[in-house]
């Protein structure tokens, strides 16, 4: 089975032309990275679901945050097929911080560095001056942990982990306590 087959098709509600709501868009290693939109909505929630590890929300999240945060979420395609996401916003009153809210990367394409590459890119986007990248990762999640200690060493900025979601505060049993990391400043001219 090729890479391409096992990464979920891209579909876009007009699929003769760009995505609509595409803010821009870039090149990488035969990858094409761009904003997210509401047409990714249900690739991603199918992406999110085969990850196993990631919480999955309904398709209406998805669609949600693909249309009204563009601006701070990003897809990756080869081939017309999803690879991965980042779907973030800026917390109310943190305009220079910018929270990733999921990232998932498809199965076949993980270890590449793609993961790094749309957090970069995430940060290069956003509108206004993004200082800070937040997330939250379970103790488990070793890649989820990798790919956030990696990011912040890449920029030389700090990674402070904090308790944010505790276990209990979880109305269905057994969700993993949740830790915030806080990676920053960053540098504008490493942006
Ligand atoms: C977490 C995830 C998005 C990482 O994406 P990726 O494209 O494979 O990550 P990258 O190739 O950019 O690697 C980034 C860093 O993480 C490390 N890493 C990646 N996968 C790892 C793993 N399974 N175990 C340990 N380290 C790992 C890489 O070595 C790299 O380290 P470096 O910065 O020191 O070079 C991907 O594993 C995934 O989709 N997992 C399932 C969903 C998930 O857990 N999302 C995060 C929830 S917050």
């Amino acid at each position: 089975m090729s890479v391409s087959s096992m990464m979920r098709p891209a579909r876009h509600p007009d699929a003769s032309g760009p995505p609509s709501g595409v803010l821009w868009s870039e090149a990488c290693d035969g990858l094409s990275l761009r904003n997210a939109t509401f047409g990714d909505g249900a690739d991603i929630w199918r992406l999110v679901g085969e990850t196993g590890v990631l919480d999955l929300n309904s398709p209406y999240a998805y669609l949600m945050m693909g249309n009204w945060f563009a601006d701070t979420s990003v897809v990756a395609a080869a081939d017309g097929r999803l690879a991965g996401f980042v779907m973030g916003f800026s917390p109310p009153r943190q305009a220079d911080t910018v929270f990733v809210w999921q990232v998932g990367v498809a199965a076949a394409m993980r270890g590449r560095g793609l993961g790094r590459r749309m957090l970069d890119a995430l940060v290069r986007r956003s509108p206004g001056a993004i200082r800070y990248l937040e997330a939250t990762v379970t103790p488990s999640n070793e890649a989820s942990e990798a790919l956030f200690r990696g990011f912040a060493r890449s920029r030389a900025a700090r990674c402070a982990v904090s308790d944010l979601f505790p276990s209990h505060a979880f109305p269905t049993g057994g969700h993993e306590a949740e830790r915030l990391f806080r990676i920053g400043p960053l540098l504008p001219r490493q942006q």
